[in-house]
């Protein structure tokens, strides 16, 4: 097994330099690291300081391979809404991840079988290097709902209210559409790392349910408790509450 270490840190902008910092550490070890890049509002600072560091020449990012963790089905391949079309804002673009390093997630035609072939994709180029992942206030990891077991595979997902909820704030008002494909706890789950990044009052009680609550598939990120890779939780005060780890 891995290990799951739990850094506190004092707020958003402290956690995106230590999250950059742990990423930028893989990128030095293997500088065509396959990362996993979620998006969500929480690893938006960190993505900004990774860029920061590209621009000042002090990070060389073009030969990472990035990889989509999750998104939502229906949409047109160029709206702005898509999970797709904030990665490459956030973090393709600004970090210079040409389109032949992005390995993206099966959206059309006979899901199961693409998405089973897409699994047999990553399996054969050997275990991610890196996952970059967000909590969501359910639990979830990528757009794993719960229920999602540790063997779950990449597949077609029909997402929570809550989770629909959560992400209307990222939808120009709108409603995002209910079901999504997501990468599976067991790609994840497999990463040689995975930094998990935590941020805000809302996530106080999801977070300690995760760490120190009971593994299960009720709420798929604790089963990084059991992770094979090295767990990083990155965690400002304001999630972790009385600050009892450091
Ligand atoms: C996004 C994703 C989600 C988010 C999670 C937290 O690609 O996979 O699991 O990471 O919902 O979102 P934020 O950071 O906005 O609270």
């Amino acid at each position: 097994m891995g290990s799951l270490r739990i850094r506190v840190v004092e707020d958003a902008h402290e956690l995106g330099r230590a999250g950059a910092d742990l990423v930028a550490e893989v990128i030095a070890a293997a500088p065509t690291a396959a990362i996993v890049v979620a998006t969500g509002r929480t690893p938006m600072g960190l993505y900004a300081e990774l860029a920061a560091r590209r621009r000042s020449g002090v990070l060389e990012t073009k030969a990472i391979s990035a990889v989509q963790l999750d998104e939502y089905l229906g949409l047109e391949p160029d709206d702005r809404r898509s999970l797709f079309g904030w990665m490459h804002r956030s973090f393709l673009e600004p970090l210079g991840v040409r389109d032949d390093r992005v390995i993206r997630l099966p959206l059309d035609g006979d899901l199961e079988g693409a998405c089973a072939a897409f699994d047999r994709g990553l399996e054969a180029r050997g275990a991610l290097d890196l996952a970059i992942l967000g909590l969501g206030r359910n639990g979830h990891l990528g757009f794993n709902e719960p229920p999602s077991d540790a063997g779950s595979s990449t597949r077609r997902v029909e997402l929570s209210s809550s989770t629909i909820e959560a992400n209307a704030r990222y939808y120009d008002g709108g409603r995002p559409p209910a079901t999504a494909v997501t990468l599976g706890m067991r790609q994840l789950l497999s990463a040689r790392a995975i930094v998990l990044v935590v941020s805000g009052s809302s996530k106080r009680t999801i977070v300690r349910r995760a760490l120190e609550g009971p593994v299960g598939p009720a709420v798929p990120a604790s089963f990084l408790q059991q992770a094979g890779g090295d767990v990083t939780v990155i965690v400002d005060r304001a999630a972790w509450a009385d600050g009892r780890a450091s």
